[in-house]
């Protein structure tokens, strides 16, 4: 499926109980989002080994640790033990350094290696007999593609990741190469997680409500699904557009002044899986990562990643790209409050997506068949009952 070619039948929207439900959550996070890889980090975040990043997902949680040997492993971060989360990290990179590789945990010292082996316990008399191959650490499917790092929270790597490898993406978007350029940004925003997808893929909005990405696109974004991979794409100027940092940074694309940029300078926004976005932009990949809390509270978290270039137009453009993305993050989080609010009151039915929205389409016939595809419950991991009505925060994480 490509382009934007009309669909000749009206294509209806999710109901709005799936928006506020927290069982719709439930089985949605059984059904899709644990089922699918998930994007941790970045090689370049975890620099040296007995380095840990924790990924956090509806509740659960995963850590991958960078081995003496260099390895990536990923391991379900949780003591063997009691359960104690064995990683916690900063709170905004999640990253964790760990003495010689080793995973102590905080409760009562139990210890694991960077392979997960369970290698010591204080209180080890106070256990005859333990098998301690019997205790390591629970592994979990770990793939990296294009620099980043991907887990998932099945036994078993998710089958058939068809954007892995796929022409849908570009075989290198320069990622690989790429720093962290500044701290992760993180919202909470009082809306579903489907509800922000939906946003970020909704290619008839940016007309009406984004003028600043609009005046920054040569055209209205164009919507697409390639081998199964939704997609928004625009040429980009802004050369003529009302805002003077828009100009600007038009203006600097059109020169080309990021190192390695040759034809026409494009914005292309991927999905990967359900909840995973990358933004690319000319030298630039933004990691957008919908994060659901609760059936009412997401986290949005952001990462921009660049190559570690340090001339001053390079530097500009990013200043100009950073620039023109704060706007267009707070237009869209109020939207989606505002849309969720809305679907609140039960007042809206699934009214229709229009046929030249084909990137919104596919997020919504992936995620309609969940209460369909859920498995039964078989653990109390991932308990994603509403509390009280969150209301929006932003943090900026501080290393
Ligand atoms: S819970 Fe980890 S050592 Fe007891």
């Amino acid at each position: 499926m490509t382009g934007s070619a009309a669909g000749s039948s009206p294509f209806p929207g999710l109901p709005a109980r799936r928006y506020v439900d927290p069982e719709a959550l439930r089985l949605e996070c059984e059904a899709v989002l644990w089922k699918e890889w998930q994007l941790a980090g970045h090689v370049s975040d975890l620099p040296a080994a007995g380095t840990a990043l924790r990924y956090d997902l509806a509740g659960r949680s995963a850590l991958v640790i960078k081995g003496a040997d260099g390895t990536l492993r990923a391991f379900r971060n949780a003591c063997r033990h009691r359960g104690a989360r064995l990683v916690e990290g900063d709170r905004g990179t999640q990253l964790a350094f760990c003495v010689d590789s080793r995973l102590r945990c905080p409760y009562h010292g139990w210890t694991y290696d960077d392979a997960g082996r369970l290698v010591h316990l204080p209180d080890a008399e106070d256990h005859p007999g333990l098998d301690r191959s019997a205790f390591g650490l629970a592994e979990l499917p770990l793939a990296t593609w294009n620099g980043f790092v991907f887990v998932a929270f099945g036994t078993a790597a998710p089958r058939g990741s068809p954007w892995l490898g796929s022409g849908a993406i570009p075989a290198d978007v320069g990622a690989s190469a790429m720093r962290r350029i500044e701290e992760p940004v993180i919202e909470r925003v009082a809306a579903n997680w489907k509800v922000v997808c939906e946003q970020m893929l909704d290619r008839a909005h940016i007309d009406v409500a984004q003028p600043v990405l609009r005046s920054m696109c040569a055209e209205t974004p164009r919507s697409s699904v390639h081998e199964d991979v939704p997609a928004l794409e625009a040429p980009l100027d802004g050369r003529s557009a009302a805002t003077w940092s828009v100009r600007a940074y038009g203006s600097a694309l059109a020169r080309g002044a990021t190192a390695g940029a040759a034809g026409v300078p494009c914005w292309r926004r991927l999905l990967l899986g359900s909840n995973t976005f990358l933004d690319l932009w000319p030298g630039l990949v933004r990691v957008i990562q919908v994060l659901p809390e609760h059936a009412t509270a997401t986290l949005v978290r952001e990462v921009t990643y660049a190559r570690p270039e340090t001339s001053s137009a390079a530097r500009s453009e990013r200043y100009l790209n950073a620039r023109l993305w704060r706007r267009v993050r707070r237009t869209s989080l109020g939207l989606c409050e505002r849309v969720q609010r809305g679907l609140a009151s039960q007042a809206a039915g699934p009214g229709p997506i229009g046929s030249g929205e084909l990137a919104l389409r596919h997020f919504i016939q992936r995620v309609r068949n969940a209460e369909v595809d859920a498995p039964e419950p078989a653990s109390t991991e991932g308990d994603t009952r509403p509390t009280a009505r969150p209301t929006r925060s932003r943090r900026r994480s501080r290393a």
